[in-house]
Protein backbone atom coordinates (compact mmCIF):
# COMPACT_ATOMS: atom_id res chain seq x y z
CA UNK A 1 0.00 0.00 0.00
CA UNK A 2 1.50 3.60 -1.30
CA UNK A 3 0.39 6.02 2.01
CA UNK A 4 0.16 9.54 0.80
CA UNK A 5 0.63 12.77 3.78
CA UNK A 6 0.74 15.70 1.16
CA UNK A 7 -1.35 16.48 -1.92
CA UNK A 8 1.34 16.48 -3.62
CA UNK A 9 2.51 12.98 -2.61
CA UNK A 10 -1.08 12.26 -3.15
CA UNK A 11 -1.10 13.48 -6.63
CA UNK A 12 2.21 11.58 -7.89
CA UNK A 13 0.68 8.34 -6.72
CA UNK A 14 -2.64 8.87 -8.60
CA UNK A 15 -0.72 9.50 -11.62
CA UNK A 16 0.93 6.13 -11.39
CA UNK A 17 -2.08 4.63 -10.64
CA UNK A 18 -4.19 6.30 -13.45
CA UNK A 19 -1.28 4.18 -16.10
CA UNK A 20 -2.94 1.10 -14.61
CA UNK A 21 -6.29 -0.28 -16.00
CA UNK A 22 -9.33 -0.22 -14.32
CA UNK A 23 -11.84 1.96 -11.86
CA UNK A 24 -10.09 3.70 -8.62
CA UNK A 25 -12.59 3.70 -5.97
CA UNK A 26 -12.15 6.14 -3.13
CA UNK A 27 -13.07 4.93 0.77
CA UNK A 28 -13.76 8.52 2.81
CA UNK A 29 -13.01 7.65 6.41
CA UNK A 30 -12.40 9.64 9.73
CA UNK A 31 -10.04 6.40 10.90
CA UNK A 32 -10.33 4.27 13.83
CA UNK A 33 -11.22 1.82 11.50
CA UNK A 34 -13.35 -1.46 12.39
CA UNK A 35 -15.15 -3.79 10.68
CA UNK A 36 -17.72 -1.50 9.00
CA UNK A 37 -15.33 0.51 7.72
CA UNK A 38 -13.31 -2.73 6.21
CA UNK A 39 -16.47 -4.25 4.99
CA UNK A 40 -16.56 -0.54 2.32
CA UNK A 41 -13.07 -2.11 1.58
CA UNK A 42 -14.37 -5.14 0.50
CA UNK A 43 -17.14 -3.85 -1.48
CA UNK A 44 -14.85 -1.29 -3.29
CA UNK A 45 -12.72 -4.05 -4.55
CA UNK A 46 -15.85 -5.83 -6.04
CA UNK A 47 -16.67 -2.93 -8.02
CA UNK A 48 -12.68 -1.58 -8.75
CA UNK A 49 -9.80 -2.80 -9.18
CA UNK A 50 -7.92 0.34 -7.73
CA UNK A 51 -8.80 1.49 -4.22
CA UNK A 52 -7.70 4.35 -2.14
CA UNK A 53 -8.82 4.64 1.42
CA UNK A 54 -8.68 8.33 3.22
CA UNK A 55 -8.12 9.14 6.76
CA UNK A 56 -8.99 12.66 7.16
CA UNK A 57 -10.46 13.56 11.18
CA UNK A 58 -12.25 16.20 9.20
CA UNK A 59 -12.53 19.41 11.88
CA UNK A 60 -15.44 21.22 9.74
CA UNK A 61 -18.39 18.64 10.72
CA UNK A 62 -17.67 18.88 14.48
CA UNK A 63 -19.30 21.22 16.84
CA UNK A 64 -18.02 23.21 19.39
CA UNK A 65 -19.02 21.07 22.08
CA UNK A 66 -18.47 17.83 19.96
CA UNK A 67 -15.57 15.42 20.49
CA UNK A 68 -12.98 16.54 17.94
CA UNK A 69 -9.79 16.78 20.00
CA UNK A 70 -10.78 13.26 21.73
CA UNK A 71 -11.67 11.32 18.35
CA UNK A 72 -9.50 8.21 18.36
CA UNK A 73 -6.59 8.54 16.37
CA UNK A 74 -5.09 5.23 15.62
CA UNK A 75 -3.02 5.63 12.71
CA UNK A 76 -1.03 2.59 13.01
CA UNK A 77 -3.81 -0.37 13.70
CA UNK A 78 -5.35 1.41 10.94
CA UNK A 79 -2.65 1.58 8.74
CA UNK A 80 -1.94 -2.91 9.30
CA UNK A 81 -5.74 -2.90 8.68
CA UNK A 82 -5.24 -1.61 5.52
CA UNK A 83 -2.99 -3.16 4.64
CA UNK A 84 -4.56 -7.30 5.18
CA UNK A 85 -7.54 -5.78 3.00
CA UNK A 86 -4.85 -4.81 0.65
CA UNK A 87 -6.07 -1.33 -0.16
CA UNK A 88 -3.72 0.37 -2.94
CA UNK A 89 -3.49 3.70 -1.23
CA UNK A 90 -3.61 5.38 1.94
CA UNK A 91 -4.05 9.25 1.75
CA UNK A 92 -3.77 10.22 5.25
CA UNK A 93 -2.98 14.14 5.33
CA UNK A 94 -0.10 15.40 7.75
CA UNK A 95 -2.26 18.42 8.43
CA UNK A 96 -5.57 20.11 7.27
CA UNK A 97 -4.02 22.27 5.18
CA UNK A 98 -3.05 19.44 2.74
CA UNK A 99 -6.74 18.91 1.92
CA UNK A 100 -8.43 22.58 2.57
CA UNK A 101 -5.28 24.86 1.37
CA UNK A 102 -6.34 27.33 4.15
CA UNK A 103 -9.02 26.05 6.56
CA UNK A 104 -9.54 29.64 7.76
CA UNK A 105 -10.44 30.59 3.79
CA UNK A 106 -12.38 27.39 3.35
CA UNK A 107 -15.26 27.99 1.73
CA UNK A 108 -18.49 25.56 3.15
CA UNK A 109 -20.97 23.78 1.40
CA UNK A 110 -24.98 24.08 2.04
CA UNK A 111 -26.85 21.29 3.03
CA UNK A 112 -30.22 22.95 2.82
CA UNK A 113 -33.00 22.00 4.69
CA UNK A 114 -32.16 18.30 4.81
CA UNK A 115 -28.93 19.18 6.28
CA UNK A 116 -30.81 20.50 9.76
CA UNK A 117 -32.99 17.54 9.75
CA UNK A 118 -32.86 14.73 11.69
CA UNK A 119 -28.85 14.39 12.91
CA UNK A 120 -28.58 17.81 11.77
CA UNK A 121 -30.97 19.47 14.48
CA UNK A 122 -28.96 17.81 16.70
CA UNK A 123 -25.73 18.86 14.86
CA UNK A 124 -25.94 22.32 13.44
CA UNK A 125 -23.77 22.42 11.11
CA UNK A 126 -22.55 18.98 10.81
CA UNK A 127 -23.48 18.33 7.07
CA UNK A 128 -22.13 21.34 6.17
CA UNK A 129 -18.60 20.04 7.07
CA UNK A 130 -19.35 16.81 5.67
CA UNK A 131 -20.63 18.12 2.42
CA UNK A 132 -17.28 20.43 2.04
CA UNK A 133 -14.99 17.43 2.80
CA UNK A 134 -15.64 14.87 0.74
CA UNK A 135 -16.53 17.46 -2.21
CA UNK A 136 -12.68 18.44 -2.05
CA UNK A 137 -12.05 14.99 -1.43
CA UNK A 138 -13.98 14.05 -4.69
CA UNK A 139 -11.67 17.35 -6.55
CA UNK A 140 -8.34 16.11 -4.72
CA UNK A 141 -8.66 12.44 -5.77
CA UNK A 142 -11.60 12.43 -8.42
CA UNK A 143 -12.17 8.83 -7.80
CA UNK A 144 -14.55 6.60 -10.45
CA UNK A 145 -16.52 5.33 -7.54
CA UNK A 146 -17.23 6.25 -3.67
CA UNK A 147 -18.26 3.83 -0.76
CA UNK A 148 -20.66 5.46 1.50
CA UNK A 149 -21.83 2.85 4.56
CA UNK A 150 -26.19 2.82 4.86
CA UNK A 151 -25.80 3.42 9.16
CA UNK A 152 -24.70 7.21 7.87
CA UNK A 153 -27.98 7.06 6.01
CA UNK A 154 -28.84 10.84 6.02
CA UNK A 155 -24.76 11.47 5.14
CA UNK A 156 -25.34 9.10 2.47
CA UNK A 157 -28.32 11.05 0.87
CA UNK A 158 -26.68 14.64 0.91
CA UNK A 159 -23.81 13.51 -0.21
CA UNK A 160 -25.88 11.36 -3.21
CA UNK A 161 -27.47 15.04 -3.73
CA UNK A 162 -24.42 17.01 -3.41
CA UNK A 163 -22.18 14.56 -6.04
CA UNK A 164 -25.45 14.51 -8.51
CA UNK A 165 -24.62 18.10 -8.62
CA UNK A 166 -20.94 18.63 -8.61
CA UNK A 167 -19.19 15.77 -9.60
CA UNK A 168 -21.91 13.59 -11.50
CA UNK A 169 -19.06 11.32 -13.03
CA UNK A 170 -18.85 9.68 -9.88
CA UNK A 171 -20.73 6.33 -9.03
CA UNK A 172 -21.86 6.57 -5.49
CA UNK A 173 -22.30 3.24 -3.77
CA UNK A 174 -24.18 2.23 -0.47
CA UNK A 175 -22.60 -0.31 1.53
CA UNK A 176 -24.97 -2.51 3.97
CA UNK A 177 -24.86 -1.87 7.73
CA UNK A 178 -22.62 -4.36 9.65
CA UNK A 179 -23.87 -5.10 12.67
CA UNK A 180 -22.37 -6.64 15.88
CA UNK A 181 -23.73 -10.06 16.43
CA UNK A 182 -26.37 -8.51 19.64
CA UNK A 183 -27.58 -6.14 16.31
CA UNK A 184 -25.83 -3.01 17.52
CA UNK A 185 -24.85 -1.51 14.23
CA UNK A 186 -20.73 -1.34 14.07
CA UNK A 187 -19.15 2.61 15.00
CA UNK A 188 -16.41 4.05 16.56
CA UNK A 189 -18.80 5.37 19.38
CA UNK A 190 -19.52 2.10 20.13
CA UNK A 191 -15.95 2.08 21.91
CA UNK A 192 -17.15 4.49 24.04
CA UNK A 193 -19.88 2.45 25.67
CA UNK A 194 -19.67 -0.12 28.68
CA UNK A 195 -20.33 -3.58 28.20
CA UNK A 196 -23.61 -3.07 29.98
CA UNK A 197 -24.45 -0.14 27.84
CA UNK A 198 -23.35 -1.80 24.67
CA UNK A 199 -25.84 -4.53 25.52
CA UNK A 200 -28.38 -1.85 26.30
CA UNK A 201 -27.88 0.05 22.57
CA UNK A 202 -29.14 -3.68 21.27
CA UNK A 203 -32.47 -2.31 21.91
CA UNK A 204 -31.97 0.28 19.34
CA UNK A 205 -32.49 -2.13 16.42
CA UNK A 206 -35.05 -3.94 18.36
CA UNK A 207 -37.37 -1.15 18.30
CA UNK A 208 -36.37 -0.46 14.47
CA UNK A 209 -37.64 -3.92 13.67
CA UNK A 210 -40.68 -3.97 16.15
CA UNK A 211 -41.43 -0.44 14.23
CA UNK A 212 -41.14 -2.50 10.46
CA UNK A 213 -43.24 -5.87 11.29
CA UNK A 214 -45.63 -3.45 13.10
CA UNK A 215 -45.53 -1.19 9.67
CA UNK A 216 -46.41 -4.97 7.78
CA UNK A 217 -49.20 -5.35 10.16
CA UNK A 218 -50.63 -1.96 8.78
CA UNK A 219 -50.85 -0.54 12.26
CA UNK A 220 -51.33 3.05 12.29
CA UNK A 221 -48.15 5.42 12.03
CA UNK A 222 -48.59 7.65 14.69
CA UNK A 223 -48.89 4.42 16.98
CA UNK A 224 -46.08 2.81 15.71
CA UNK A 225 -44.05 6.11 16.24
CA UNK A 226 -45.75 6.67 19.88
CA UNK A 227 -44.65 2.72 20.82
CA UNK A 228 -40.86 3.16 19.41
CA UNK A 229 -40.46 6.65 21.54
CA UNK A 230 -42.26 4.68 24.36
CA UNK A 231 -40.10 1.20 24.16
CA UNK A 232 -37.24 3.05 23.73
CA UNK A 233 -37.46 5.08 27.04
CA UNK A 234 -38.50 2.15 28.73
CA UNK A 235 -34.92 1.03 28.13
CA UNK A 236 -33.28 3.48 29.28
CA UNK A 237 -32.22 5.36 25.92
CA UNK A 238 -33.07 8.51 25.55
CA UNK A 239 -34.91 9.02 22.08
CA UNK A 240 -32.89 12.23 19.90
CA UNK A 241 -35.83 11.47 17.03
CA UNK A 242 -37.45 8.27 15.33
CA UNK A 243 -39.19 8.30 12.62
CA UNK A 244 -40.04 7.26 8.92
CA UNK A 245 -39.45 8.62 5.71
CA UNK A 246 -39.03 7.68 2.53
CA UNK A 247 -35.63 6.25 0.53
CA UNK A 248 -35.30 9.79 -0.56
CA UNK A 249 -35.54 11.33 3.27
CA UNK A 250 -38.68 12.81 2.43
CA UNK A 251 -40.98 12.90 5.46
CA UNK A 252 -44.44 10.40 4.77
CA UNK A 253 -47.42 10.86 6.44
CA UNK A 254 -49.93 8.80 5.32
CA UNK A 255 -49.88 5.11 6.33
CA UNK A 256 -49.46 2.62 3.69
CA UNK A 257 -46.27 4.30 1.93
CA UNK A 258 -46.43 1.86 -0.69
CA UNK A 259 -42.69 3.61 -2.03
CA UNK A 260 -38.95 2.46 -0.70
CA UNK A 261 -38.91 3.83 3.15
CA UNK A 262 -36.69 3.51 6.18
CA UNK A 263 -37.35 3.76 9.99
CA UNK A 264 -34.57 5.92 11.47
CA UNK A 265 -33.67 6.31 14.64
CA UNK A 266 -31.27 8.35 16.84
CA UNK A 267 -30.86 7.67 21.09
CA UNK A 268 -28.30 9.16 23.47
CA UNK A 269 -27.27 6.79 26.21
CA UNK A 270 -24.47 8.11 28.56
CA UNK A 271 -24.44 10.80 26.52
CA UNK A 272 -22.97 9.05 23.71
CA UNK A 273 -25.46 9.25 20.79
CA UNK A 274 -26.22 6.36 18.32
CA UNK A 275 -27.61 6.27 14.99
CA UNK A 276 -29.40 3.22 13.08
CA UNK A 277 -31.74 2.49 10.22
CA UNK A 278 -33.62 -0.58 8.51
CA UNK A 279 -34.80 0.07 4.79
CA UNK A 280 -37.61 -1.89 3.35
O1 LIG B 1 -18.57 9.00 7.71
C1 LIG B 1 -17.47 9.52 7.97
O2 LIG B 1 -16.57 8.88 8.50
C2 LIG B 1 -17.24 10.98 7.64
O3 LIG B 1 -18.38 11.73 7.84
C3 LIG B 1 -16.67 11.20 6.22
C4 LIG B 1 -17.65 10.76 5.15
C5 LIG B 1 -15.37 10.43 6.08
C6 LIG B 1 -16.38 12.69 6.01
O4 LIG B 1 -15.48 13.18 6.92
Amino acid sequence: MVITRTREELYKTLEEFSKRPGKLALIPTMGNLHDGHLSLIKLAKLKATKTITSIFVNPLQFGINEDFKKYPRTEKLDIEKLKKEHCDILFIPSSGEEVFSKIEKVKTLDSGNLGSELCGKIRPGHFDGVLTVVNRLFELINPDIAVFGAKDYQQQILIKQMAKLLHPKISLVKAPIIRSKNGVALSSRNNYLSKKEFEIAANLFKCLQNSVNSYHKRKELNEILDNANSFLISKNLVPDYFELRDSELNIISKNNFKGNKVFLGSITINNIRLIDNIEF
